[in-house]
């Protein structure tokens, strides 16, 4: 079966997990907490890759680049959840489905937590079942895209490989199982403090079908 690749993006203060009100975030460190996401996705026959900010305009730009590297989105945006049209106008940009999560139950806390800008993009919002809400998230990611795939049908000839060669093709960085406390990042090429990207041709190897993880995230 197709293995999907799953952006499961965070945004601002997600980072802080574990020195956060646990009445509202539970106990994991965002480290254990994308190390589960990891696992559940795997589980899932998914190629989970892993951002996280608290730069309002890194995430616009991963959003900006995911077009066409990845299938689907999971997407917690902390409280940017609440005003930031940038980071809607971006995921609108981003055209792949997206499932909005949120650890907390924003629908019964303070009212400005009530809103999400982005939700009515999103194909569904999964909020108040703490990390679980992320497994529920995945599953229906998933079962969407496999709803949505077009049947394969191979015709002579076709090509097993499909090279991207845009201008805007950023690096697909190399994260290996690391054993250090640091989060997941992949960040698309996205590098708010250098502000360059860089522009490498990104070979995917027989998109769609048995080995089409994006190279150099296969953890
Ligand atoms: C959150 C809810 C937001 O209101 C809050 O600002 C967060 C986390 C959640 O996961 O419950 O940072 O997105």
């Amino acid at each position: 079966m197709r293995r999907f690749r799953v952006a499961v993006v965070h945004g601002v203060n997600l980072d802080q997990l574990g020195r956060r009100n646990p009445e509202h975030y539970g106990g994991l460190t965002f480290r254990e907490l994308e190390r589960q996401i990891d696992e559940w996705a795997k589980d899932l026959d998914q190629t989970p890759r892993f951002f996280q900010t608290n730069h309002e305009g890194a995430l616009v730009e991963y959003l900006h680049r995911a077009e066409g590297l990845v299938d689907g989105i999971i997407i917690n945006p902390g409280a940017w959840t609440h005003y930031s049209y940038a980071i809607r106008d971006a995921l609108e940009l981003a055209a792949v489905p997206a499932i909005e999560v949120h650890l907390s139950n924003i629908h019964e806390r303070e009212e400005w937590r009530r809103h999400s800008v982005l939700s009515d993009l999103c194909l569904a919002t999964v909020a108040g079942q703490g990390p679980d809400g992320y497994r529920d998230a995945l599953t229906q990611l998933r079962d969407h895209l496999i709803s949505a795939a077009p049947v394969p049908t191979p015709r002579a000839g076709t090509p097993t490989g499909e090279t991207l060669s845009r201008p805007d093709t950023p690096r697909v960085h190399d994260d290996p199982d690391r054993s250090d406390g640091e989060p997941l990042n992949d960040d698309l090429g996205v590098s708010a403090a250098a502000g360059g990207i860089d522009t490498p041709d990104v070979e995917i190897p027989n998109p769609g079908g048995a080995g089409s993880d994006l190279p150099g995230v296969d953890r």
